[in-house]
């Protein structure tokens, strides 16, 4: 595609789930977006050569390398993209920072939140644009949910509930991976991050949390013939006071057995409630204490074009948008940020904040007693 633009020039560090969607959210925010940049998949990373080529030949980028850091020291590349796992974020974003470059970064942004800051502050300190995958955040049915809420369509917002559940570490003789390792994170920070992100993207600050972090699977196999013991926790649960006076609380497992991608919350106010499931994402459901006696019930609002971007993907409602396409929304937000057309969505900051809530939370479970976020 030849076009007139300047080149934003991408370099990618991990080829697996993640790399795989930031590669389809570069290609769609191209092409359904009008972005102040023509996107150019100039290198991509991985653990070896061999894995980084095979890589290259599959996503479509120019060049391969199987060390990140030849990446971050090509001064032809604009922006490092971090999909590797957790343990390397810090590692990693902290090099390109240095170099001068802008990142985007998988969430959890890193394994501790004084680790979080130092990214931050050297972000900040460097001037670059930053971006943590909360994609989430992106979906217009959040959008619309925060719309109504600050509105004021279902009144004083009294409560709150949050949950992200998933099955992938159901079964307990599902090896050790990198997410059970202490730089891992565990099923908070890794799941449960989303479902604090998107409870303060709706109702603003939480103040306070009481939590509960329970390792269930206490061994796992290490591949080796023996077994490793798990560092993090399996589910995780806290009570929340929000600083508009809400209450309420989030759940975060990855051992929920059936459950694929739970990714829920509900919100109670006043005159009205709002019901969203991640697994039906182009819904929204509205309750009204306004309708008609008799009338009364939850209305099911479903995604469409009225409802920007997805507009821009689809001139039909009701033809539904899917995980891919809010990665699309993600990027396309990023590159105007990039750019200078709007405030970073979700920058190292906003990331940093998140993980000093998954600590908060882990504090509070070890010493049993409610803790203030600082
Ligand atoms: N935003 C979301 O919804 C979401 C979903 C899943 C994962 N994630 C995050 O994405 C990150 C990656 O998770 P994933 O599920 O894609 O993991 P994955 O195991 O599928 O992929 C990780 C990739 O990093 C590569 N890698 C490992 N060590 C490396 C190194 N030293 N140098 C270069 N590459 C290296 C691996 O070979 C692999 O290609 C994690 O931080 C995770 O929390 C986010």
């Amino acid at each position: 595609m030849r076009t007139s633009k300047p080149r934003l020039r991408i370099g990618l560090i991990g080829t697996g789930f993640m790399g795989k969607a930031h590669v389809f959210g570069f290609a769609a925010a191209q092409r359904v977006f009008d972005l102040p940049f023509e996107l150019e998949l100039h290198t991509v990373a991985d653990r070896d050569e061999e894995l980084a080529a095979a890589a290259a030949r599959t996503l479509g980028f120019a060049r391969s390398s199987g060390d990140w850091r030849s990446l971050v020291a090509d001064p032809e590349i604009d922006l490092i993209d971090i999909t590797a796992p957790n343990a390397f974020h810090h590692e990693m974003a902290l090099a390109a920072i240095a170099s001068g470059k802008h990142v985007y970064c998988e969430k959890p942004l890193a394994p501790t939140a004084a680790e979080a800051r130092e990214m931050a502050d050297a972000a900040a300190a460097a001037k670059v644009r930053t971006q943590v995958g909360f994609n989430y955040l992106c979906n217009p049915m959040l959008g619309l949910a925060r719309e109504m809420i600050r509105a004021g369509e279902i009144g004083t917002v009294r409560s709150y509930r949050g949950i992200h559940a998933e099955d992938y570490m159901a079964d307990a003789e599902g090896p050790f991976t990198f997410r059970h390792a202490l730089a891992g994170g565990g099923a908070l920070a890794d799941i449960g991050s989303h479902a604090l992100a998107t409870a303060e993207f709706l109702l603003g600050p939480i103040e306070r949390v009481m939590g509960d972090c329970i390792t269930v699977i206490g061994s796992r196999p290490d591949g080796r013939g023996g077994r490793r013991e798990v560092e993090v926790d399996d589910a995780s649960r806290a009570f929340l006071r929000f600083a508009n006076g809400a209450s309420g609380s989030i759940e975060a497992s990855w051992i929920a057995t059936g459950r694929k991608m739970q990714h829920d919350f509900e919100v109670y106010g006043t005159r009205g409630a709002l019901l969203f499931t991640q697994e039906r994402l182009n819904e929204l459901h509205f309750y009204s204490t306004a309708d008609a006696t008799g009338r009364h019930g939850f209305r099911r609002i479903e995604a469409g074009p009225v409802h920007e971007p997805y507009g821009r993907f689809c001139v039909a409602p009701g033809h539904q948008l899917g995980f891919n396409d809010l990665k699309a929304i993600e990027v396309a937000r990023f590159v105007e940020a990039v750019a200078g057309l709007r405030p970073e969505p979700f920058d190292f900051r906003a990331g940093q904040r998140i993980q000093l809530l998954v600590e908060t939370i882990q504090a509070s479970a070890r010493e049993g007693r409610w803790h203030v976020v600082a």
